[in-house]
């Protein structure tokens, strides 16, 4: 049993994999988390908390017990306004004004599985057995609000999810001003606090900083989870590194506007707290109205960061992707975006599939640009009919004559936008986002529908819907250029003006979950600038993201290698680009921009007509390789062995889950003079085992390799890389 509930200490204690998370129903019906960390067989659990407990300045809930109060009490779903002081998980204004509320507990129940939450993305199980999910009844009795807290343990990964339904039971409305899914306090403050963070083309760079007294935090006001910051954020112990150390993961499977904080208080613990941003939010919660807050998925792994990215990669990859693709191999693709931009024809797109099947590539992408009278991006989102000046026999003539040289044929659509230039906007313009008399505001010359209205949502589901069934279209990539602003539904009421943002992403939900329900057969990508919405919500619907706008092969090993602290390979999308760079007009070797892209959803994004025949040789090698090695580097367990943030060299390792297959990866972006004589040691593999590598006559051992090492050669020039095949010996298999 992963979930019990001891009758005698009024104590919970989930268990999931290797980990143990305990609460108990404190004095009062106060929810106490006494512990989360290494699986504790026999916890005893009057001793957790006195440690916690303090007769202090703090005010007293029960004036007959100076030791309760609420602000050194270690607390799953606090409030703000009786006795404790620091960040509330929610916060509600009654009809009075008065914001103070106050939960008891009321009731549980164990039951086996993982519910689905309404109208939100979030991870499942297959099977009930694999794992159990407990629901604690809280109430206020005086307003009838109540609050359910849901935790899921799963039985086999070190992995808990949390989620919330608050519920008005009451006769009165109630405004919540803040609905978090989580919030969890920890006995100790010296952690460091580790976040993904960066810019449009310079997507979750690594951060990492020792937490100090008051609130670190990170968050996205931008109606997209952005480019800025990714919904994650973890606690480290000081000493934590890749395979060693205390890490507690958190992640928001919700792809808006978020906060993730952490609080160092007066004794020195620590609050973590995450979910719908509260900032510019609030919900109106009629009677016998519930909302339902995004999923936090939250890793535990004693042995470094490593461990628990692979957690993440197997949850993500297995439980939260869906559809055909989740277990299927991703097509190698050419992508006509950088190779063309908006001037292209039909021959043109003919001329660069045809070489590209002759290379060995399965799927042709048209990128933007083939719809409206879109030749540049002034104009036409909104107006989803084919361009026939470019494409003058339409979709379908193309998607066949594709098929006919040999390539699937996938399509670009923008479908959350509409340009102030298109027939859409000129029938609708009180369709977008916006706010009555106020500037529309707009971004790369366009504005974003409002999806928190149904009329909206069922046009572009009819409308990306009618072009999918109108050809043979096997791949979809869903972009999303630009941040919202005037955020405001002229459709809703005064007081429900601040639940736009999140109206909009039940929205895009709705609508994502539609069409790909409607298209089970098509691979969708979804892609927001490249990387701005790279997110666990988003690839509940779709498997794979545009990793980034940057297809520079030396800033994609630190946009890559931080994206995998959370995301599988498997849902990176990865293309070698022309050189030099579009985006940084440096030029790197062909090899290592192949061995870069090669370490996700490999593609091309270049003009494939242009290659030189000593080029096209090359890319077919590519290709054959990365078919050969696709199934390892999309599915495989990823150790990472040189970080990019930390100087001139990266490389990380792909492993089969039976340890008898690898790849190796190395790159150096600098020549380093008369470099030193250099090891790398591997990881993962199975140590009893014998193992072959690429180019090398002798049979190692697999703790030869971890623990001795692999010699790195001495490699001339800049922008260097390097790829090691290791097979076990069959003998061992
Ligand atoms: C932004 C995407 O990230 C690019 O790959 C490309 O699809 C353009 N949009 C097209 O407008």
């Amino acid at each position: 049993m992963s979930i019990t509930f001891d009758k005698f200490t009024d104590s919970f204690h989930l268990q999931a994999g290797n980990t143990s998370y305990i609460m108990q129903v404190f004095k009062k019906g106060y929810l106490a988390h006494l512990y989360w960390g290494k699986k504790i067989r026999k916890p005893v659990i009057d001793e957790m908390l006195l440690l916690m407990l303090r007769d202090s300045f703090s005010a007293n809930t029960d004036s007959s017990d100076e030791m309760l109060s609420l602000d050194t009490l270690p607390q799953e779903y606090p409030a703000y306004g009786n006795t404790d002081f620091r960040t509330p998980a929610y916060s509600i204004q009654l009809e009075n004004g008065s914001t103070i509320t106050d939960l008891r507990y009321e009731s549980h129940t164990i039951s086996d599985g993982k519910p689905t939450l309404l109208g939100l993305p979030a991870t499942y199980v297959e099977s009930h057995d694999e794992a159990q999910t407990l629901e604690i009844v809280m109430r206020d009795s005086l307003i009838g609000l109540k609050v359910i807290l849901s935790y899921t343990a799963f039985e086999n990964l070190d992995v808990i999810t949390r989620s919330v339904r608050l519920v008005n039971e009451g006769s009165t409305n109630l405004k919540l001003l803040r609905a978090l899914s989580m919030s969890l306090d920890f006995n100790k403050s010296n952690y460091d606090f580790m976040n993904l963070s960066g810019a449009w083309a310079r997507e979750r760079h690594i951060e990492r900083n020792a937490l100090s007294s008051g609130n670190k935090s990170i968050e996205s006001r931008r109606g997209a989870s952005s480019h800025q910051h990714n919904p994650f954020i973890a606690l480290l112990s000081g000493d934590a590194n890749e395979d060693h150390g205390d890490v507690y993961g958190f992640s928001l499977v919700y792809s808006g506007n978020f906060l993730a904080q952490a609080e160092i208080d007066q004794y020195q613990t620590t609050r973590v707290s995450m979910g719908i941003n509260p900032f510019d939010f609030s919900w109106l919660l009629k009677p016998n109205e519930e909302f339902q807050t995004p999923e936090v998925v939250m890793v535990y792994s004693s042995e470094g960061i490593g461990e628990m990215s692979r957690t993440y990669h197997k949850l993500y990859r297995t439980r939260l992707c869906r559809g055909e693709f989740r277990d299927s191999v991703r097509p190698i693709l050419v992508n006509n975006w950088e190779a063309t931009y908006f001037n292209f024809n039909a021959e043109k797109i003919e001329a660069i599939a045809k070489v590209g099947k002759d290379l060995g590539i399965e799927l042709f992408v048209l990128d933007d640009g083939w719809f409206g009278k879109r030749d540049n991006d002034k104009s036409s989102l909104g107006d989803w009919t084919v361009d026939l000046k470019k494409l003058p026999k339409g979709i379908n003539n193309l998607a066949n004559s594709i098929n006919t040289i040999g390539l699937e044929f996938g399509l670009w659509f923008e479908p959350e936008m509409i340009s102030p230039d298109s027939d859409l906007y000129k029938a609708n313009p009180d369709w977008c986002i916006h706010v009555p008399n106020r500037t529309r505001s707009q971004a790369r010359n366009q504005l974003v529908l409002d999806l928190s209205r149904e009329d909206v949502c069922n046009y572009i589901i009819n409308a990306v819907g009618s072009i999918l069934s109108s050809a043979n279209i096997s791949y979809v990539k869903w972009d999303m250029n630009r941040n919202i602003t005037e955020i405001g539904s002229p459709s809703l009421p005064a007081k429900r003006q601040r639940e736009t943002a999140h109206r909009y992403m039940l929205g895009l939900y709705k609508v994502m979950n539609s069409i790909t329900k409607s298209f089970p057969k098509i691979l969708f990508e979804s892609c927001s600038g490249g990387g701005g919405r790279f997110d666990p919500g988003l690839l509940f619907y779709m498997p794979q993201v545009w990793t980034s706008d940057n297809t520079d092969a030396v800033e994609r090993l630190k946009i890559q290698y931080g994206t995998s602290i959370v995301y599988p390979a498997s849902t990176m999308g990865a293309h070698v680009s022309a050189v030099p760079n579009h985006q940084l007009n440096r030029n790197t070797s062909l090899k290592m921009r192949g061995d870069v892209a090669m370490c996700g959803n490999f593609g091309y994004e270049l003009d494939l007509t242009k290659f030189s025949d000593d080029e096209k040789e090359e890319v077919k090698s590519q290709i054959l390789k990365y078919k050969d090695l696709r199934k390892l580097i999309q599915f495989g367990n990823m150790y990472r062995l040189l970080s990019p943030f930390e100087g001139n060299e990266s490389s990380w390792m792909y492993i089969s889950e039976d340890k008898t297959e690898a790849l190796v990866t190395y790159f150096r972006v600098l020549a380093v003079p008369n470099a030193p004589i250099r090891k790398l040691k591997l990881k993962g593999l199975d140590s009893n085992m014998d193992y072959s590598i690429t180019d090398k006559k002798n049979i190692f051992g697999g703790d030869d390799l971890m623990y001795s090492g692999i010699d790195i050669p001495n490699l001339f020039g800049d922008y260097q890389s390097m790829v090691w095949i290791i097979k076990c010996n069959p003998l061992d298999k």
